[in-house]
This record gives C-alpha cells, structure tokens and sequence, in this order.
C-alpha cells in the first residue's frame, strides 16, 4: 500500500474536536448554552479539581473534565482543537476578544522588574496595555520599530536589559511592514536565562494562519484577534493564543482569573467560519492584488502599502519572501495631500464602508490617523510612518471590479 498523504488543513478542519455520538449524533455541534456540567460522582468532581488546579497530573489519554463555563466548554474547546490546523499549534485557548487573548498571554509570562520589547507601530489597544498598564506593575517596555533588524534589537538589549517577551504585529498596522521573527527568536534564545526562556509572541491577526505560520518562524505563541479573519462576517469578537501545550496553558489558567473566556454562542460561531476561512482569505487577497493594481495606477494615489511590493524596500521584500506565503487582504496607501483630501475620498465611496476592524466578507475602510491610530501623538505616527495622508482598505468579497470602480470613482473626485 502507498503511504498515506497527511490530510490537509482544509479536510482537517472538518474532522477534527467533535464525536457527533456524543451529541444525539447531530451533524453539526450543538451550542452548549450551560454555565455548568454535573458529574456524575462526587468522585469525578474531586478528580476534574485536582486536573484543574494542577493538584495531580493528568494520566495518559485522560483529558481535562467540563467544570464550568469560565474554565471550558464544548464549543471553545471544539475551536481550540480544530484552530489549529493551519500553524501546526500542538494547542489553542479561545478568549473574549483579542486584546483578552494579547493581555492574558502577555500577563501569564511577564512579572515586576521584567523587560518587554515591543515592535512600533501595534494596534491601539496592544498599544495602551504595553505604553500605560505594563509599566503601572513595574514592567519596563520598550518599542522597537518593525523593520528593526537582529543588530538592531541587540543595541536596545545593551541599552534597556534583555527582555523577557519580544512582542511582534506583523504586519504593521497601518504601515503593513513586517517584523523579523528570526531575528527577535536569536535575540530571545542569546538572552534567556535558565529555568525562565525568552519568549516570542506574535499577533498574526493581518495575515492569519493562511498567510504566514509564525510558530514556524520561531515564535513561541502566535495570538489572533478571532473577531477578524477568523470570525470573519463582522459579527463576533473573540481571541485566540496558540502554541505549544505547556505555554498554552498557562494562558488558560490566567484566562480563567481574568474571566476572559468566550462564550458558547460566539464560539459556535467562530466554528462555522473555520471551514471558510481558508476559501475567504484566498479570495479577499485575490481582489486586494485587483485592488493594489489600480491604485498603484491612479494619479491621485502617491504610494501604497501591502506587504511584498517593491515600494515596500528590498529589504521587506526579501522578508515578505522568507517568512510569508502570501500578502493578504488590507490595503494602506497616501494620497497625495492630507485629512482633508482623504475625508473626501471615504465620504465619496458608496460600496465600500466607513469603518473601522477588518477581515469581514464585506470591504471597510477608514483614515487611521484620526481613527484606530488616534490615541497617538502626531510625533509618534509620523514616526511610525504615516501621515493624514493614508487611507486604509480591508478588502471583502465584493465583486473586485465593483470595488476598482467605487474606489477609483471616490478618487477622481479629490
Ligand atoms: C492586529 C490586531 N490585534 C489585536 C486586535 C484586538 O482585537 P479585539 O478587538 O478582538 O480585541 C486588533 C483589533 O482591531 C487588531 O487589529
């Protein structure tokens, strides 16, 4: 017999976390609306604490018993073992939101007196927990800019000390530059110190799994917003944390005291969009490509953004080359003037919608100088590098010339 081809992500997807025998053999899981399960034995309540807590060790085979919604439920843990397909995680936590999957990571690792590096510019909210809460609990944490190299990262070692979480966005938002994950996994492994490794985190969320597999790139834990690409219709927020079991779990234990578990219903939710979530990103990236080619055309456009393009420099190029396996689907580009000129675009635009968050089946777009980038200083968002100029573009499932046209027609009225 031919050995057997190991089944892809997009079969796997449907196979996996789920036994239909144990639900009245419904096809589709049902939504476990319970806050708790009852055990059948005082006996088995004792055992489901002891695994919980880490009081004893669970036996082989023997997987951790439903307590209490907080802790775990079928329709997340029906996610969390389908999820993970795509990077090769050995385990998945879903979370409320992604911000709750980011600060539960972050909080399960970092302790006072730890150093955080992490990478300029990051989505507002990673943002406001790395620049204001961190350093309230006595947590150095330090920006690096995206581009930044291994030599780079070595300098603010000899400056600020070693970190003990190098957190990476990549790519950028809005910038869409990417970040050098083998460079932050040298840096990690030079400076760890025995007993308490280094970690790399990555939020993936731009990407997503399709696009690029951080674990494979030497992250330690790869963190979505779910509410994007994942969820994928607008309709949801939730987060997930991947990576090896162990890290992972100490992620659960941190989201269980925080209370920053998902809920039965979203959760069934997310596990209806796994099986398209392949299908949608391949699909949004190919009218994005439609998208970038018109507006690298148009007069009115002075520059656009999106990961491998050679305006993006060689350098990114080559890391676009090495480290993803795709370009996705959000757009950034300048238009040449500033608020103003942009303004007239986004009122103009009659298909495409004013909004901010992305990955939904349906195009957003927004200014993020006075929107999801607004808590910034001017300073540090021209810093970071863009200006009032730029535009950004989550690309939907809108017939792609559709869109060309709608955008472009906005465009000729600047
Ligand atoms: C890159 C990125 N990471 C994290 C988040 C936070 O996710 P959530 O809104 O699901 O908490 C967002 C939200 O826009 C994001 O764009």
């Amino acid at each position: 017999m031919p050995e057997r081809r190991p089944l892809s992500p997009q079969t796997l997807i449907f196979e996996k976390g789920y036994d239909p025998q144990r639900s009245e053999g419904a096809a589709v899981p049902p939504v476990f609306r319970t806050s708790t399960f009852i055990f059948k034995r005082a006996a088995d309540g004792k055992r489901a604490f002891e695994i919980a807590y880490g009081l004893k060790a669970r036996g082989a085979g023997e997987s951790p018993a439903l307590i209490y919604t907080r802790v775990n439920n079928p329709n997340s843990e029906i996610v969390e073992d389908r999820a993970v397909v795509w990077d090769g995680a050995e385990a998945a936590a879903l979370f409320s939101s992604g911000m709750g999957a980011i600060s539960s990571a972050c909080l399960a690792f970092i302790r006072p007196g730890d150093v955080l590096f992490f990478s300029d510019p990051i989505y507002g909210g990673t943002e406001y927990l790395f620049r204001r809460l961190l350093p309230e609990y006595g947590v150095k944490t330090v920006p690096f800019p995206s581009g930044a190299d291994e030599a780079a990262l070595e300098r603010l070692v000899a400056v600020h000390g070693a970190p003990r979480i190098l957190f990476i966005e990549s790519p950028a938002n809005p910038t869409m530059e990417l970040c050098d994950m083998a460079a932050a996994r040298a840096v990690a492994d030079r400076h760890a110190t025995p007993g308490r490794p280094t970690l790399v985190l990555v939020d993936n969320t731009f990407l997503g799994p399709i696009f690029s597999r951080p674990l494979a790139h030497g992250a330690d834990l790869v963190l979505y917003s779910a509410t994007k690409f994942f969820g994928g219709h607008s309709d949801l927020v939730a987060g997930l944390a991947m990576g090896r079991a162990e890290l992972v779990g100490a992620c659960k234990v941190m989201r269980t005291i925080l209370g920053s578990n998902s809920d039965p219903d979203t959760a069934w939710l997310i596990h209806r969009s796994l099986g398209t979530l392949q299908l949608r990103m391949e699909k949004q990236q190919e009218s994005a490509r439609t998208l970038v080619a018109m507006l690298r055309g148009h007069p009115r456009v002075a520059r656009v953004y999106y990961p491998g393009l050679p305006e993006m420099g060689e350098a990114q190029v080559a890391l676009w080359r090495r480290q993803c396996t795709g370009s996705g689907s959000l757009v950034s580009f300048d238009l040449h003037g500033g608020e103003a000129e942009a303004f007239r675009v986004l009122d103009a635009v009659r298909h495409m919608r004013l909004a901010v968050s992305l990955g939904g089946i349906e195009t957003l777009v927004e200014h993020p100088w006075s929107m999801t980038h607004a808590d910034m200083t001017p300073q540090e968002k021209r810093h970071a590098g863009f200006t009032d100029a730029m535009i950004r573009v989550s690309v939907g499932l809108e017939d792609p010339a559709d869109l060309c046209d709608d955008l472009g027609r906005a465009l000729d009225l600047v």
